[in-house]
């Protein structure tokens, strides 16, 4: 697997916001977002429900339309094709198709690449050790536990080798401690390949935990109302005395 930052890279923003504002007909969801993302950096997205946290992250995957403002993937301006293959998004359900196994479902993007079919089945297969499910790569989505299928889904993210990965409540339906295992594999993955990671949560411990910095979004219509850089070394162990009170400062924050 290579898909390491080039030169190039290091200058142009993985994901440059301006000024974004979206609508449904008389509700206003975003207002005047702008943001800048560094190849690299994890980006934590908070805000109440309802404020516009996954119609974000549905414009920057371009499935839908801002009604003003500017996005820049990549450097490529309102999303081109060709940079746009480069974000996975892990939507806030886990979406496996039922009818495929769960190697099928690891593979699945891999389909509109041109690869043969031994190729995806060795890349979905050293995907699915990654998040620890090889035993289960024949099985079907509805034999698996949600934490499993999420764990399915986050490597069929991965599988694509992306630059940017947009995860919406990756892990909220895991257990605590599937949660942080997740955690782990998220931190590994990243530093391995440099992804660009932005994320939604509610869970301030997880934001604090994976994050570079956290973004707070106030409640509708969704605005930036505060960014925090957290300059904290990694690993990030919750019971940790200065991750426990960054945590804490949070929740009051928050
Ligand atoms: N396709 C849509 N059509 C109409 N309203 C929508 C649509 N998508 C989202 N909304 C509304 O926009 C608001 C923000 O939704 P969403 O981005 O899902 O919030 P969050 O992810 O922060 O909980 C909500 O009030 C939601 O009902
Ligand atoms: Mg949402």
């Amino acid at each position: 697997m290579n898909f390491h930052l080039s030169a190039h890279d290091v200058k142009t923003p993985a994901i440059a916001l301006n000024g974004i504002e979206k609508s449904f007909d008389a509700l206003k969801v975003l207002e005047n977002i702008s943001l800048v993302v560094s190849p690299g950096e994890v980006v934590a997205l908070i805000g109440t429900s309802g404020c516009g946290k996954s119609t974000l992250l549905n414009i920057i995957a371009d499935l839908l339309q801002p009604d003003r403002g500017e996005i820049s993937v990549n450097g490529a301006v309102n999303n081109l094709r060709s940079d746009r293959d480069r974000i996975a998004y892990m939507f806030q359900e886990d979406r496996l198709l039922p009818w495929r196994s769960i190697r099928a479902n690891v593979a699945f993007g891999l389909e509109a690449q041109h690869m043969d079919r031994s190729t995806r089945r060795a890349k979905a297969d050293a995907m699915l050790a990654h998040v620890g499910l090889s035993d289960f790569a024949k099985s079907w989505p509805h034999q698996l536990s949600g934490g499993m299928r999420s764990r399915v889904a986050l490597a069929r993210s991965l599988v694509v080798e992306p630059r940017i990965l947009l995860m919406d409540e990756p892990f909220s339906k895991l257990d605590p401690q599937t949660r942080s295992q997740m955690h782990g594999e998220v931190i590994r993955l990243q530093k391995m390949h440099g992804i660009t990671i932005l994320f939604v949560t509610h869970d301030i411990e997880e934001a604090v935990v994976l994050a570079d910095r956290i973004v707070m979004m106030s409640p509708r219509p969704g605005r930036i109302r505060s960014i925090k850089t957290l300059d904290l070394s990694r690993p990030r162990i919750p019971t940790d005395p200065v991750v426990s009170e960054q945590i804490r400062q949070l929740r009051v924050e928050a």
